[in-house]
């Protein structure tokens, strides 16, 4: 009798230590069934109690009901325990936060976005130009027509425009749109100058984020980062447009890499250009669009051409992180995926 007693024990013991053991749901249900199943020898023993001495059948009984039941318990445990580990396995593969599975806060760090276009503002700042914003509901005016788009320009079409239902609200400025560009911020730049009295030099930037009705693709985003420039002076050229833009591709991205101007068309310079930086491969990646400043522009902002002439750029922030980083798509910066995040 007593050797029923020591292997009811023994069952109960060495059952708990491969309960234990086990790494996965499957082997832990097998294991389930071939210690407390149909055919397990525990269920094999209680219908042995019949046959058992009757002074000790109480005793092998409770023994029997203890080991069951801390078998139970044990593979209930258990299970829980690998669901949780099969669901930090699965968030782990997916990306996501795992705030809550992993049971303490991260520390987290500013957006690539964020950093960028902060660099940008130090290189910037660096070689003399001010931070300036403006809104991002803008008005036709200040978008396009101040920068010589009048409302039949052809090339508005190169801006396919978001515009804002602003009911009674519709200013005199035309319509109410979320800004394409952030060109409409030298148009209030030069106004600010002109109206204030202190007029140029002007050597500003503005980061900001802009809007176009456009899908997402690997180079496209319908929400997305432009830095602008402006300068306004006396004597300015095309000179000093190239070198400036050379001096802050080598202050941004290395000596190593280089700049060039592309003949092109914008409504608000004349003439102008698209900037391209060299890649390490030898191709050419483009960033955004330059000019010398339309005299229309600045007649539209108060300044009298014969005076003061100026040149303007504009970058696209997103394209710029992509380059520095080796971004292979745009839509990366948008979907909050940990593991692209974690690596800035
Ligand atoms: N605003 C232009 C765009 O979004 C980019 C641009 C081109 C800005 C030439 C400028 C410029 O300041 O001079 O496509």
């Amino acid at each position: 009798m007593s050797d029923k007693l020591d292997e009811a024990r023994e069952l109960a013991r060495t059952g708990l230590e491969r309960i234990n053991r086990t790494t996965s749901v499957e082997a832990l249900d097998a294991l389930d069934s071939e210690l407390l199943g149909k055919r397990s020898r525990l269920t094999e023993m209680r219908a042995g109690l019949r046959d058992a001495d009757p002074r000790e059948r109480k005793e092998l009984g409770r023994a029997l009901n203890e080991a069951r039941h801390t078998l139970d318990e044990a593979v209930s445990a258990r299970r829980e325990e690998l669901a949780a580990e099969a669901l930090r396995t699965e968030l782990l593969a997916e990306g996501r936060d795992l705030t809550e599975a992993l049971g303490r806060a991260r520390v987290g760090h500013q957006h690539p976005i964020t950093l960028t276009w902060e660099r940008l503002e130090d290189v910037f700042v660096g070689m003399g130009f001010t931070v300036e914003d403006g809104p991002e509901v803008e008005t036709d005016w200040f978008n396009f027509e101040a920068l010589n788009l009048p409302a039949a320009h052809p090339a508005r079409s190169l801006w396919d425009t978001l515009y804002v239902d602003a009911g009674e609200e519709s200013t005199e400025r035309g319509e109410v749109l979320l800004r394409t560009h952030t060109s409409p911020v030298q148009v209030r730049t030069m106004l600010r100058a002109a109206a204030v009295g202190t007029g140029p030099p002007i050597y500003v930037v503005c980061p900001g984020r802009v809007y176009r009705r456009d899908t997402a693709d690997a180079t496209h985003l319908p929400v997305f980062h432009q830095i602008e420039g402006l300068v306004v002076d006396r004597g300015t050229s095309m000179g000093d447009l190239a070198g400036t833009i050379e001096e802050f591709t080598k202050a941004y991205f290395g000596e190593s890499l280089t700049s060039r101007l592309r003949p092109s068309y914008f409504p608000f310079t004349e003439p102008s250009a698209e900037v391209d930086i060299s890649q390490p491969d030898g191709s050419w990646l483009e960033v955004g669009g330059c000019g010398m400043v339309h005299p229309n522009v600045l007649v539209h902002c108060g300044l009298d051409p014969e005076e003061w002439s100026g040149f303007a750029f504009g970058f696209g922030i997103d394209r710029l992180a992509k380059i520095r980083h080796g971004i292979s798509d745009l839509r990366e910066l948008v979907a909050n995926d940990m593991r692209f995040l974690e690596q800035f």
